[in-house]
């Protein structure tokens, strides 16, 4: 397979991040050129650490992983322990990582890498609150018209949110940040709730991880057995949603979803849709098209290729 992307993955781990970090890993089509974490599902000193933790699963304790931001660029942190447990990756005994975390920011890591690499050549994969993706924006303008591409889980429309009625956790945890995102002119393709609830993680497909007979197989289970609890108990489904995984999923297979270009907004008023993602799905304004927003995806499809590719990592 010849390499075709080559990205930069903005993070908050968490058990979802995890196998779309895996998933990128396990991939010849993807150069992986850094992991930069965001505080989000837990605090920034466990998101990157659970970032490191993940790169030594793959055994990848060569890549470099940054910290960036510490909060919202406005809001207070809100975390989601709930979800993922006090370390952010309950499920699994994963060791303390040995490997280095880069002493450069996340932020400044984002600015180097994309002022450096050649124009559209990078990809960023957002998969938690946008914050450092926003700061490096505005830090540095100039290197929005160099993103190839944003592809970013995050809002839902016809979904609804997780996290208020409104809005989805990603985008709620740093709605100013998201803001800053949808208008910075980057092409956008988005992962909302209306698709990522499509993929769910039932036992059978728990289960062909655990078959898999690896280290990383069976770490992927008890992740997923671990994550999924509170949406089962939710939405009284059999699994729950992977959500990040569709991001780097679209890379290697973009068929395996459909959706269309949309104007998208981002709710920074309202206290009651604070983070809402507003998705003119029917074309009813004329706003800029900013967004190609996902909405529907051949699940099983995902499940083969995210089994068939993690089965080569030890
Ligand atoms: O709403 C789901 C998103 O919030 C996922 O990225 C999950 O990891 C959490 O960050
Ligand atoms: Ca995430």
């Amino acid at each position: 397979m010849t390499l075709n992307h080559k990205i930069v993955i903005d993070t908050d781990p968490g058990q979802d991040d995890a196998v779309a970090i895996l998933l990128a890993l396990a991939s010849p089509e993807i150069e992986v050129l850094g992991i930069t974490a965001v505080a989000g599902n837990v605090p920034l000193a466990l998101t990157e650490t659970n970032a490191r933790k993940i790169c030594e699963l793959a055994g990848r304790g060569d890549l470099k992983v940054f910290a960036g931001a510490q909060r919202p660029l406005v809001r207070p942190l809100v975390t989601a322990e709930y979800v993922h447990g006090k370390t952010g990756l309950d499920g699994p005994e994963l060791p303390e990582p040995s490997m280095p975390l880069q002493t450069t920011h996340a932020v400044d890591f984002l600015i180097e890498t994309l002022m450096r690499e050649d124009v559209g050549s990078i990809t960023i994969c957002a998969l938690g609150p946008l914050t450092n993706i926003a700061l490096a924006l505005i830090r540095e303008p100039d290197i929005a018209p160099r993103i190839r591409q944003i592809v970013l889980m995050g809002g839902g429309f016809f979904e609804g949110g997780n996290v208020t009625p409104a809005a989805e956790f990603n985008i709620y945890v740093d709605p100013h940040a998201a803001k800053a995102v949808y208008e910075a002119g980057v092409p956008i393709v988005m992962m909302p709730l209306d698709v990522t609830h499509k993929v769910l993680t039932t036992a059978k497909r728990v289960e062909a991880f655990r078959a898999l007979g690896t280290k990383t197989g069976s770490a992927t289970a008890a992740l997923l057995d671990f994550f999924e609890r509170f949406d089962e108990e939710k939405y009284g489904t059999d699994g729950g949603p992977l959500h990040d995984p569709c991001v780097v999923a679209y890379l290697l297979k973009p068929d395996l979803f459909d959706g269309r270009e949309c104007n998208v907004e981002v709710e920074t008023m309202s206290e009651l849709t604070m983070g809402m993602t507003v998705i003119d799905w029917w074309g009813v304004t004329d706003r800029p098209r900013n967004a190609l927003v996902m909405r529907t995806v051949d699940h099983d499809g995902f499940f083969e290729l995210l089994t068939e590719r993690l089965a080569v990592l030890p």
